[in-house]
């Protein structure tokens, strides 16, 4: 455990390179983050470029804190070093050690299987690094790509929040799913012995 520098972290996948948030990624985050498809199920945006100013610079306000919480990074294509995204790790539990994992693509890369390549990132970082025992993720009941992928990297529903949200101008549902951390160490194994 923690084999990383937990005051930069860098991940890498297949094709993609998670790293943490610089102040020149503001151009490429607000490309997604005033983008009202890509903000249709979230709580936030469509942004203005004030608002994205303001996410940006409290991820890197992240990056100082001591011990590390929050784990804001930016989704790197390997191919042509484009930003394609971001996501992050919360720990939310510290004495229970739950993280809670988030994910946004720009709709110019959805389908190419990237979040589902940077969430499975995301969960062995926090269960190898970080020593999470649950990591948990939830969406909107409508968002089924975001559904697909937490399915996809083994979490499994936990429990659906009725109208617990209202988000641009309607009640919404939630959909929280998790993954312990046996049953991700047995999976991933599993997955090496293939
Ligand atoms: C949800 C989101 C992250 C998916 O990103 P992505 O890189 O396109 O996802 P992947 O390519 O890894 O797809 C994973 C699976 O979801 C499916 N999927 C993706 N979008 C879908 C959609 N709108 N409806 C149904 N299934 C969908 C894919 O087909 C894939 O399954 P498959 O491999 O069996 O075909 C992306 O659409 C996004 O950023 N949306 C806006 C922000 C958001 O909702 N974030 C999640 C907040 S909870």
């Amino acid at each position: 455990m923690n084999s990383q520098d937990l005051s930069r972290v860098t991940m890498k996948t297949k094709r993609l390179t998670l790293r943490e948030f610089q102040d020149a990624d503001l151009a490429a985050v607000h490309d997604y983050a005033q983008d009202a498809e890509t903000t249709k199920y979230l709580e936030w945006g469509p942004n203005t470029l004030k608002e994205t100013t303001v996410f940006l610079n409290e991820s890197l306000g992240f990056q100082k804190e001591k011990p590390r919480v929050t784990f804001d990074m930016a989704i790197i294509a390997d191919s042509d070093a484009r930003l394609v995204g971001a996501c992050s790790v919360t720990i939310i539990d510290k004495r229970k050690n739950i993280a809670a994992l988030g994910y946004v693509l720009n709709s110019k890369f959805w389908g190419h299987g990237y979040a589902t390549e940077a969430a499975n990132a995301l969960a062995k970082f926090a269960f190898e690094e970080l020593g999470m025992q649950k990591i948990m993720a939830t969406c909107d009941a409508l968002n089924f790509g975001s559904e697909s992928v937490m399915k996809k990297i083994g979490m499994q529903k936990e429990q659906k929040l009725s109208k617990d949200k209202f988000i641009k101008g309607s009640y919404r549902d939630t959909l929280v799913y998790s993954i312990e951390r046996a049953v991700w160490m047995q999976k991933n194994s599993a997955d090496v012995a293939q």
